[in-house]
């Protein structure tokens, strides 16, 4: 029996199970400490009440036998799928229509299962720090090369590197990719691109025939008129790029797993269509997001789901500014908290894991080693918004004084 033996090569354990270990073993320790985490990108406020509404309707719905559903249609209902085609692309001058759109559990699945469509010799450009399900995807089919523990490369990944010297805003790469990954706004810096910066990219995939695979799970974020919430905002778009899109954050579906995916009609490659591809591998995959999950996302659209939904974007935003402030008050330079509820600083002359260390040690205060996103994330660390706001508000405290 031969094993898949890419994934040998993957280093240590997945980067949010590393650290949650870490945090367990230091509870262990020290078990009258209070610790606030401002780790993973967890969000902490409830289901809205218009989502937990029809949720308890499509519940009730399920028990009944004239309104029971069983399998889902495999590529998302109807009403979901216009709905999403209505309010996130026609409302603001996107050209998506329903049957582009992808229902299923998440953007992190569709993020990781997307590189199957590419052949196994397709290279691929990531942003570096990245969110590390691209990187960890693509080893895993082989696409990745060799890994060096020493500075963290994989031999075949071309890495953008996005630092405080290029303000987070990745340059063009100088060999040709296939697929190129963008995260905007990104997680993990926090940062976003603006339209006129994504058109460059729109641009050179047109150019070069690579594909951008867009996540745009923290869209909802945005405060910044110039930044767009969809990639298909930018001209050219249709011909290269695929959008994800998530509910966890906009929504706070990060337990209950709900997310779509565009793929255009005009996107193929040598004549074939990446749109069948994924519906092909949808149907065979896929049995469908649950009955009620998309009953719930359609309540997110309701008048009564989007301004409660602002409310809760709002709350983790002042948390976002809220660290931002505390930290720079603090002298730390400090990056993102705008566009998304992500803040990047830098550690200084510590790295990114002893900063990590310091400040469990020290205030009880965990968050993301940058490291652990890419080599040019070394030095730097990420603090999430999604925390509440009393522990926000004390875990700057307790930095400000012990970190
Ligand atoms: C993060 O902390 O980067 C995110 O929560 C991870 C995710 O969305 O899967």
């Amino acid at each position: 029996m031969k094993i898949n033996e890419n994934y040998q090569k993957l280093p240590g354990s997945y980067l949010f199970s590393t650290i949650s270990k870490k945090v367990k073993a230091f509870q262990k320790e020290h078990p009258e400490k209070e610790i606030i985490r401002l780790g993973i990108g967890d969000v902490t406020l409830p289901i809205v009440p218009a989502v937990i509404k029809a949720l308890h309707q499509a519940v009730d719905e399920m028990g009944n036998a004239s309104t029971f559903h069983g399998y889902a249609p495999d590529l998302g209902y109807p009403f979901l799928r216009e709905t999403i085609a209505r309010e996130d692309y026609e409302k603001r001058g996107c050209d998506v229509k329903a049957d582009e759109i992808f229902i299923s559990d998440g953007a992190k699945s569709d993020c990781g299962n997307i590189q199957e469509l590419f052949g196994p010799e397709a290279r691929i450009a990531v942003c570096d720090p990245v969110y590390p399900v691209y990187v960890d995807s693509n080893v895993m089919a082989g696409r990745a090369g060799e890994y060096d523990p020493s500075s963290g490369i994989w031999s075949k990944v071309i890495y953008l590197p996005c630092t405080r010297e290029n303000r987070f805003v990745p340059g063009l790469p100088k060999e040709t990719p296939d697929m190129i990954y963008l995260c905007n706004p990104s997680n993990p810096t926090g940062t976003a691109m603006t339209g006129k910066q994504l058109k460059v990219w729109v641009d050179y995939a047109n150019e070069h025939d690579a594909v951008i695979l867009y996540d745009a799970a923290y869209e909802a974020y945005i405060s910044d008129r110039e930044v767009p919430h969809s990639i298909y905002e930018v001209e050219g778009a249709k011909t290269c790029a695929i959008e994800f899109r998530s509910f966890s954050k906009n929504a706070g579906f990060t337990g209950m797993r709900l997310g779509f995916t565009v793929v255009p009609k005009e996107l193929s490659f040598g004549g074939a269509s990446l749109h069948d591809m994924w519906a092909r591998r949808h149907g065979t995959k896929y049995n469908g997001a649950p009955y009620i999950q998309q009953k719930a996302g359609m309540a997110v659209y309701s008048q009564e789901g989007r301004r409660e939904l602002a409310e809760q974007v709002a709350y983790y935003m002042r948390n976002a500014r809220t660290i931002a402030q505390g930290l720079e008050e603090a002298g730390y330079e400090v990056a993102g908290g705008v566009n998304s509820p992500y803040v990047w600083l830098h550690t200084g002359k510590l790295t990114s894991w002893e900063f990590f260390d310091r400040l469990l040690e020290n205030a009880q205060v965990v968050g993301t080693p940058g490291s652990g996103f890419g080599p040019s994330g070394e030095h730097y660390f990420r603090l999430t918004g999604f925390g509440t706001y009393e522990n926000t508000v004390k875990a700057i405290e307790r930095i400000k004084t012990y970190g």
